[in-house]
């Protein structure tokens, strides 16, 4: 059989370590495939440079229309980033009757249900592995090693970057800032690294894997998004005394409100405690926690990021598509997990409504009576403490942190007892609350 063709749109540090990997590999992957994969094109910005890394054989063009248009490539890859040009790149491949491999999470929680949309209609595949935890076949896993399950949760450490600054933080007691700036350094955050440290990045991959869990569509809109910027090393610092790491987790979940179906889909900081495998994955490490009716808990760990590793999940997409370009659609596995027409419009739950438990870190006046009126407004609102830490202060001092560890309770709640907590003229500025999920 004659090999598939391959136009490759974008050839920095995943698109190179894809066109490396598939030449060292191809014999194997040849093997698997049933027929060669070849690049037979590629689009980038400096050609001359590109020519050091392809083949004589591998056409290069600096427009990426000449990619998508040609009667020759059977798949487009898209590894430019950034959503409007990924966008119009994949919806003109889609029309043209091509499929595509995207590593691209920003383009697919923003636009994937326009995306996915077309490619039904046009009978292609789009293929995305890369697009979440780089190397980890975890789509794969929910999609089609988990699919005997009803997927209850699913929480992951998703972001490289912002794992080695809290890895950093806590190993060597630093601030934010100072690491950050270190990561930087070591190339490991961007230049801007806004949508890493936001949590934007975690919240994109979250929401895809959301809506392959549970068979709805993309909503990164609705979806909470808190980054690590305002972390202070004094809460790593007492969250490890308390026996807890502080990660920042992609969380997606089954819950009930008032009877009714929601879905908790949420990025932020979280205390998980240091016993649990998850909280001791380390450095620019990802890993991915998924719980199922059937299989219980399983756990998926490797590198989130990186040439290789994601060239790795790009290549099992254009093996995928290789094998099923064939095959009659229907047949094929649906992009999103679920067949097109049985999405659930299970709504995502507004933030006051999930439930989790907290880290309080309340800033007081060193007065008789500020413990007992803390605990009086958590016990108003019904909110059971699990645990204290209060420093014995230095002598003299006027001042001192109490640190709160409370059961599971609603956000809602919590809003309205923080509230409380801050109006009261012995506590010192604003409550520092770092939601806690025990995974068990
Ligand atoms: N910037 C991401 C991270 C890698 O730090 O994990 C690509 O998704």
């Amino acid at each position: 059989m004659k090999p598939i063709k391959v136009g490759l749109i974008g050839l920095g540090t995943v698109g190179t370590g894809t066109y490396q990997v598939l030449k060292r590999n191809q014999e194997d992957i040849r093997r698997r495939a049933g027929r060669g994969i070849d690049i037979a094109m590629v689009a980038v910005r400096a050609p001359e440079r590109a020519r050091g890394i392809v083949d004589e054989g591998c056409r290069i063009v600096t427009d990426w229309t000449e990619v998508v248009d040609s009667p020759d490539i059977d798949i487009v890859v898209e590894l430019i980033g950034g959503i409007e040009t990924a966008r119009e790149i994949a919806m003109r491949a889609i029309a043209k009757g091509k499929h595509v491999v995207t590593a691209n999470k920003a383009l697919l929680a923003t636009h994937g249900n326009e995306i996915f949309g077309a490619a039904q209609e046009h009978d292609v595949m789009v293929a995305f592995e890369a697009a979440v935890a780089g190397g980890i076949p975890i789509i794969k896993a929910l999609r089609e090693g988990l699919t005997a399950n009803r997927i209850q949760s699913i929480a992951g450490i998703i972001n490289g970057t912002t794992n080695f600054i809290l890895s950093e933080m806590r190993d060597k007691g630093l601030d934010f800032a100072t690491v950050l700036r270190q990561a930087q350094e070591l190339g490991y955050a961007e230049a801007d690294p806004t949508f890493d440290i936001e949590g934007v990045d975690a919240a994109h991959k979250a929401t895809i894997m959301a809506a392959i869990a549970f068979g709805i569509p993309m909503q990164f809109e609705r979806a909470y998004v808190e980054g690590i910027s305002s972390l202070k090393a004094v809460d790593i610092r007492y969250a490890e005394q308390l026996g807890y790491r502080i990660k920042l987790l992609g969380i997606a979940r089954r819950a009930l409100v008032n009877g009714e179906e929601g879905i908790e889909l949420r990025v932020h900081p979280t205390l998980i405690p240091n016993k649990r495998l998850i909280a001791n994955v380390e450095g620019a490490m990802n890993a991915v926690m998924v719980r199922g009716d059937a299989v219980g808990e399983s756990l998926y760990y490797g590198k989130g990021a990186g040439a290789e590793p994601t060239a790795s999940s790009v290549i099992a997409d254009l093996v995928d598509v290789t094998r099923l370009a064939t095959a009659d659609p229907e047949s094929r596995v649906p992009h999103l997990a679920f067949q097109p027409n049985q999405l659930t419009n299970v709504p995502i739950l507004p933030m006051a409504e999930i439930t989790t438990s907290y880290y309080l870190r309340v800033y007081v006046k060193n007065r008789l009576g500020v413990m007992a009126d803390l605990t009086r407004i958590l016990a108003d609102a019904r909110i059971s403490i699990d645990a204290v830490l209060q420093k014995e202060p230095a002598e003299n001092a006027t001042r001192l942190d109490i640190v709160l560890l409370t059961h599971q309770t609603q956000e809602k709640k919590m809003d309205a007892a923080i509230a409380l907590i801050e109006a009261l003229e012995t506590v010192v500025g604003p409550v520092t609350r770092i939601r806690l999920e025990s995974l068990n």
